[in-house]
C-alpha cells in the first residue's frame, strides 16, 4: 500500500517519504525554519527583546547560517560552542556565553571569543570577573529560587541548584560588600523548560526587584533566558510587564535566548525498518536508527511523534533502535497499514537537542544530515564515514 505523504511545512510541501535520502538521516526542513525565524522575530520585536538563538539545541551549522543576520547574535553554553558562534557569526552578532563552571586555563579564550558573558557563581566572579570584564560584558547569572518547572530533572531552581547565585547570597553580597559588584554588567536567569505559558514569569522578576532593589539600577542587560515557546504562548501579558518594567525602569537591555522555540518543529529523524518479526505476541520493527540518536528519548522516558502514525491504526508495532541495549525502544505505535521492510519511519520535532545529544554507541553511525529547500532542493550537509568513528576512538 502507497505511503501518504508526508509534506515539509515550508510554502515548497515536498513529500519526505518520496526524496532520495541515506537514512538514518537528519533532515532541516528549511521552509519550516524559516517560519520558525520569522515568527521569533516578531514576537521579540513586538516584546521589545532582544533576539539571541541558543545554540545549545542544534548547532548544525547550515542551520545557524540560516539564523545568522535574523537575531542579535548566539547564546552558547561552552568554549567550543562560543568559537563556533563567533565562525558563523563573522561578526554580523554577538556571542553570549553562561555555564556552570569555566577552567581557569579557558579564561583567555572565553574572553577573546566572547561578547557577553554570565558567570555561574560569586566564586568565579572573584576569580574570573575582573579579567573577563576587560574585554567583555560580564555578568552573573542569578537563580531566584522560584520554581516554575515541575520535573525536577529540567528545573533549574530545583533545591540544591547548581545554577546561578542564590537570589538571597547575592542580595547578601550587595548589602554588605556593594563595591565587589560595582562593575557587574549583566544578570541572567533562565528558570523554564518547554514551558507553555508566562503565568509565573512576572512574580519571579517581581521578587528580583524587591530582593535585589538597587542593583538592577546598576546594571545594563538582563538575560531572560529561553525555556518557553515564547512565540506559541497566547496569554503574553505577564511577559510583557515584565520587559516593559526592566526596560522602563531599568533602562535594560532585556534579552531572550530560546534554543528548541526556533528549531524543535524543522528537524525530522528519517529512519527505515530494517527487521520484522513478533515477540511474545507483539510486532516489533526494527530501525536502522537507535535511541543513541535522540538519547532524551531513553533518559526521559519519552516518546516521540511517527509521521504517519494513528491511535486508531490497526497494526501496533514496538519501534525499537538497532543496539544492544534491550530497552532501546522509541515506543509502541499503531498504522493503519503493516510496516514493509525498507519504508521510512519519521519522526517529527526532532531538530532540538538530537543532533547534539546523538553519539556513537555500538558504532551505529550518526544520522546524516540534509537540508530540504522550499524549492524542492535536496543537499546532502554532512554524512559520517567509519574514519569519523575510528578518529573518536583514537584510532
Ligand atoms: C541558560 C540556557 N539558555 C537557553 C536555553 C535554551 O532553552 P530552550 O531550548 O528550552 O529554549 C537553555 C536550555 O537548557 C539554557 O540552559
Amino acid at each position: 500500500m502507497e505511503r501518504a505523504p508526508f509534506l515539509t511545512k515550508g510554502s515548497g510541501r515536498i513529500d519526505l517519504n518520496k526524496v532520495d535520502l541515506s537514512t538514518p538521516a537528519l533532515v532541516w526542513d528549511m521552509g519550516c525554519l524559516e517560519k520558525r525565524i520569522n515568527s521569533m522575530s516578531r514576537f521579540a520585536s513586538e516584546q521589545g527583546c532582544e533576539l539571541l538563538y541558543s545554540i545549545k539545541a542544534s548547532s548544525v551549522v547550515p542551520v545557524l547560517e540560516h539564523i545568522v543576520g535574523r537575531v542579535a547574535g548566539f547564546s552558547c553554553s561552552s568554549l567550543f560552542e562560543a568559537k563556533l558562534a563567533s565562525q558563523t557569526l563573522r561578526g554580523n552578532g554577538t556571542v553570549h556565553l553562561t555555564t556552570p563552571g569555566f577552567r581557569p586555563d579557558e579564561i583567555d579564550a572565553v574572553a577573546d571569543v566572547c561578547d557577553y558573558v554570565a558567570l555561574n557563581s560569586l566564586s568565579q566572579w572573584k576569580r574570573f570577573g575582573a579579567q573577563i570584564n576587560e574585554r567583555t560584558s560580564c555578568g552573573l547569572r542569578l537563580n531566584p529560587g522560584t520554581s516554575i518547572v515541575n520535573d525536577q530533572r529540567y528545573d533549574p531552581c530545583r533545591k540544591n541548584s547548581k545554577l546561578g547565585v542564590p537570589i538571597d547570597e547575592l542580595a547578601v553580597q550587595y548589602e554588605r560588600r556593594p563595591e565587589s559588584l560595582s562593575n557587574l554588567n549583566g544578570l541572567h536567569i533562565h528558570v523554564a523548560c518547554g514551558n507553555k505559558s508566562f503565568a509565573q514569569i512576572d512574580d519571579v522578576i517581581s521578587k528580583i526587584e524587591t530582593r535585589l532593589g538597587d542593583l538592577l539600577h546598576q546594571i545594563d542587560w538582563f538575560n531572560l533566558g529561553g525555556g518557553f515557546y515564547f512565540d506559541k504562548i497566547l496569554k503574553t501579558a505577564p511577559f510583557r510587564n515584565s520587559v516593559t518594567r526592566l526596560k522602563d525602569k531599568y533602562s535594560h537591555n532585556v534579552i531572550i535566548e530560546p534554543g528548541t522555540a526556533f528549531v524543535k518543529d524543522a528537524g525530522l529523524l528519517v529512519c527505515s525498518v530494517i527487521d520484522l518479526f513478533q515477540s511474545d505476541g507483539k510486532s516489533i520493527a526494527v530501525l536502522d536508527s537507535s535511541v543513541n540518536h535522540m538519547p532524551e528519548v531513553f533518559s526521559y522516558q519519552t516518546q516521540p511523534p511517527v509521521a504517519g502514525a494513528t491511535p486508531d491504526g490497526a497494526y501496533r508495532y514496538i519501534l525499537a533502535g538497532n543496539t544492544c541495549l534491550a530497552g532501546d525502544i522509541f515506543g509502541e505505535y499503531n498504522f493503519s497499514a503493516p510496516l514493509q521492510l525498507g519504508e521510512r519511519i519519521i519522526f517529527r520535532k526532532r531538530g532540538a537537542y538530537t543532533h547534539a545529544q546523538s553519539h556513537w554507541f555500538n558504532g551505529i553511525n550518526l544520522p546524516t544530515i540534509y537540508t530540504v529547500s522550499d524549492d524542492g532542493t535536496i543537499k546532502l550537509q554532512q554524512d559520517f564515514i567509519f574514519e569519523d568513528f575510528a578518529h573518536r576512538c583514537a584510532v
